[in-house]
């Protein structure tokens, strides 16, 4: 009966893969439902640290079957290697299905991201540089190769070759760039197409029965609210819908299957690659954030923009969303500042704007106003209930709650599965 979404409120990492992965415990289904390798999904348990890229970070509970939903794109050679490094650390593998809808992610689209992303000089969106974008628009081109394809070599390869002669124009003409052999791009395809073809499913179906049988299936998203092709920071966005909405489109259910969206915010705010972010702190509080939290990315390794809580940007994540609860992570990491902002308001050229603007121009004008709030200067890293947190700590949590307008269901204050301080049942 239940199904859970889990998404990110904010610009991504979360620590969305942490709190799947406490959650996947009572799931019999753990889904993806958006985005591709460029999501890095950290989590830390008794095998040790993994960061998963296309693997639902349900993978290590026995019972779970962890799906690869059609909303997601997948570039089968990054899929390859995460199932081989699993294997390889004891992780059983078998319960893993990848939708024959989930587009593929192909040599031309790293290709054309790059060139593209190079010729935008100072305007580039600062991607991850994994293809996604330009198989997404495949995809609404209807250009793209799906997974189920590669069970049938011979329409597989007539229909890369036609793909491949379109694309080769685009590189030479476009870019001046050397075309590809597409013989050479289909005989590897075809290779992963038969280590594969054991995971490739309608997992449509997968998903259905869970439900229908009563049994918990979680949703995990990739990116955050601030990064989803409608309602984030266009254009500096991912090309998925990253939101509550996108994970039904994203493993075939319907709205009303949904019973519990979670919404995942860290305690303060961070980013990668370009586009606004009123709250960033480029002096040495953002600074010793990053360096506290080690905030650098899972899949590029870039460092992240840091900055303060901004709950203006919260609110519109809940209400888009329509969050049930929110999950707080790495409260911890305030632990060191003995005054901590919180952005409640953005003001424009004198004026007050207490939502969040639609433009990404409007947004990188807005200045934050800010709240200031006492810290605690106390390790809560292995507090374990919430009377037990600091005062200080526990006002924090209960004004972050108040100013989203959302329940908080749980407070993490570490990456150990055990550092978790529940408040709420889910769902
Ligand atoms: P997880 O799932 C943070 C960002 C990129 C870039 C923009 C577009 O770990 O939270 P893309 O390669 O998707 O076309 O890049 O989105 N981005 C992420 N930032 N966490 C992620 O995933 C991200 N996935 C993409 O840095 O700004
Ligand atoms: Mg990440």
């Amino acid at each position: 009966m239940p199904a859970i979404v889990v998404v990110g409120g904010q610009w991504g990492d979360e620590g969305k893969g942490r709190i799947v992965d406490l959650l996947s415990r009572d799931a019999a289904v753990v889904a993806r439902f958006n985005g591709g390798d460029n999501a890095g999904h950290t989590v830390i348990n008794e095998l040790g640290e993994f960061a998963l890229h296309l693997v639902p970070a349900g993978i290590f509970y026995p019972q779970t079957l962890c799906v690869i939903g059609n909303g997601v794109v997948v570039n089968p050679k990054v899929l390859l290697g995460e199932l081989d490094l699993l294997a390889a650390r004891g992780v059983d593998i078998s319960r893993v299905a990848v939708s024959d809808r989930a587009h593929l992610v192909m040599p031309y689209h790293l290709e054309i991201e790059r060139l593209e992303e190079e010729a935008q000089g100072t305007a580039a969106i600062g991607t991850t540089r994994r293809g996604i974008g330009p198989c997404y628009a495949d995809k609404a081109a209807r250009l793209g190769i799906r997974m189920g394809d590669l069970l049938d070599p011979e329409g597989f390869t007539t229909r890369l070759k036609f793909v491949i002669e379109y694309k080769n124009r685009v590189l030479e003409r476009v870019y001046g760039a050397r075309p590809l052999d597409w013989q050479a791009v289909a005989d590897e395809y075809l290779r992963y197409g038969e280590r594969l073809r054991p995971f490739i499913r309608d997992t449509s179906l997968i998903v259905a029965r869970a439900l229908d049988q009563g049994d918990l299936v979680l949703l995990e998203g990739a990116q955050g609210t601030l990064l989803d092709l409608d309602y984030g920071t266009y254009p500096y966005v991912t090309s998925s819908s990253t939101g509550a909405g996108g994970a039904c489109l994203g493993v075939g259910i319907g709205p009303t299957r949904i019973t519990h969206t979670l919404g995942v915010f860290k305690a303060y705010v961070t980013r990668v690659g370009g586009g606004p972010m009123p709250t960033e702190l480029t002096d040495e509080v953002g600074q010793l954030l990053r360096e506290r939290a080690r905030e650098y990315g899972a899949t590029t390794g870039r460092p992240r923009r840091c900055g303060w809580f901004d709950a203006v940007l919260a609110r519109f994540s809940a209400r888009v969303n329509d969050l049930t609860s929110i999950a707080i992570t790495r409260l911890d990491i305030l632990d060191a500042f003995d005054r901590i902002r919180v952005c409640v308001a953005y003001q424009t050229d004198g004026v007050v704007l207490d939502e969040f603007p639609t433009s990404a121009a409007r947004l990188a004008a807005a200045k934050p106003v800010y709240e200031e709030l006492p810290g605690w200067l106390t390790d809560t890293s292995g507090v374990r209930r919430f009377e037990d947190l600091p005062p200080n700590a526990q006002r924090y949590v209960r004004r972050l709650e108040e100013l989203i307008g959302r329940p908080v269901s749980l407070v993490s204050v570490g990456p150990e599965r055990n550092q978790v301080i529940p408040l709420r049942p889910i769902p």
